[in-house]
């Protein structure tokens, strides 16, 4: 539960099917996602409480008439746009854009305020006031699309993440069109990096590399994905000579943003910000443009909410870059990747560092956003 950049615990009535297409699932294992960290901070405006959670999975307590592909008891994990699945952008693969889900704040423009993109669980009443579930029970709409069913030998942690940061880690190096052999740079070694490594090794990449600015994170991401790792020093020059050292000057033939637009920020960065009357710092992308070699793909998976004056447009022409970006499209790849689960091909759950009930949900977000404790990844259980 969120109220003006604070996370509390408390009892609110149960969800109930309000459309034909709903259901309503009990939640058995929910996730904290780094995007939520954004509404946390206060960064993203939210002014009335709602339920938070977008990384979700449980059992089918009950449907809507129009849901024929659920029953009772089945037990799904929920991809984290809620898309409707019939409009132009659904049926085009774009989910995050869906026409319907969100009907008040949707719109062409991608606006600081209006119209934004389709509704994700538990994500402002920008993107649809849909409560989300972080919770015991929680409304799925179009529940006839989003929602898979999980083959019964596989467990709640190996398959929570096909819910947002593995379908989203995924679309980064699928962004980058990797097919093989390809030297892959990623900023950021939260869940959202590390999935994003895992990914890249599933698709032929031939180096992969994690930059963080928390020594601990970064050991994380070599032990779960095998990846070589650079810590970011200073304004990150380093890590810009790094990589072109290990590619004959050239750069990286893809660099992923894991990050977004509140990353570690030294005094100047806030002085800067501030005079700009900006929020959070592009440091990263920018470190990406400068990382990546001529004709290279930047694929930015990390948030950015606020315009930046400034943009090194210039590198971008000259460099002749290709920048992709934005929410990922879970409903595109989660077959695929529940399958890949299923084969034993990636392992998903050996990121979690934390198992707590729901109930101290509120040190769950505080050790996850000040990276206490080893923090990486928090999966709580609604009813322990
Ligand atoms: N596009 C999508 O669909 C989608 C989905 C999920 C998450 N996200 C976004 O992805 C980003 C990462 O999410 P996460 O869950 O991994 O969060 P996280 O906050 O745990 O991870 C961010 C990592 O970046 C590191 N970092 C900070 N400054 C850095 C710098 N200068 N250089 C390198 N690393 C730096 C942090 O130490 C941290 O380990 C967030 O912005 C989140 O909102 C996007
Ligand atoms: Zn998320
Ligand atoms: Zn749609």
């Amino acid at each position: 539960m969120h109220f003006g950049g604070s996370v509390k615990y408390e009892t609110v009535d149960d969800p109930i099917i309000k459309d034909n297409r709903d259901a309503i699932i009990k939640v058995t294992a929910t996730a904290i996602c780094g995007s939520d960290l954004h509404i946390y901070r206060g960064s993203l405006p939210q002014t009335r409480p709602m339920i938070m959670g977008h990384e979700f999975m449980g059992i089918v307590e009950e449907t809507g008439a129009g849901v024929t592909n659920l029953k009772h008891g089945d037990r799904v994990v929920v991809p984290f746009p809620i898309a409707c699945g019939g409009c132009f952008f659904c049926e085009h693969d774009l989910p995050g854009h869906c026409e319907n889900s969100n009907p008040v704040h949707y719109g062409p423009e991608g606006g600081l305020l209006t119209q934004k993109g389709g509704a994700l669980f538990g994500y402002t009443d920008l993107y649809g006031g849909y409560d989300g579930g972080q919770a015991q029970y929680v409304r799925v709409p179009y529940a006839d699309y989003g929602p898979r069913i999980v083959p019964e030998n596989l467990t709640n942690e190996q398959v929570l993440f096909l819910t947002d940061i593995f379908p989203t880690g995924y679309s980064g190096i699928d962004w980058g069109e990797v097919n093989g052999g390809e030297t892959v740079l990623i900023f950021g070694a939260g869940p959202v990096g590390i999935m994003a490594a895992k990914s890249a090794w599933l698709r032929g990449a031939e180096r992969v590399i994690n930059v963080d600015t928390i020594p601990y994170r970064l050991d994380k991401a070599k032990e779960t994905a095998n990846a070589e790792t650079v810590l970011w020093e200073g304004d990150g020059k380093n890590v810009i000579d790094y990589i072109r050292s290990i590619t004959d000057n050239r750069g990286a033939d893809v660099c992923v943003e894991a990050v977004g637009f509140e990353p570690e920020r030294t005094v100047w960065d806030r002085i800067k910000a501030t005079v700009n009357f900006e929020k959070g710092s592009p440091k990263v992308l920018e470190a990406c443009m400068s990382a990546v070699r001529r004709g290279g793909i930047v694929s930015v998976l990390g948030v950015y909410a606020t315009p930046f004056d400034n943009f090194p447009i210039g590198q971008f022409f000259d460099k002749g870059i290709t920048i992709k970006g934005g929410q990922a499209p879970a409903q595109k790849h989660i077959d695929k990747l529940m399958q890949y689960v299923s084969e034993g091909k990636v392992k998903l759950d050996d990121i979690i560092t934390h198992r707590l009930p729901l109930s101290q949900v509120e040190h769950a977000y505080k050790i996850f956003r000040n990276k206490e404790e080893g923090c990486v990844k928090v999966v709580m259980d609604p009813w322990s």
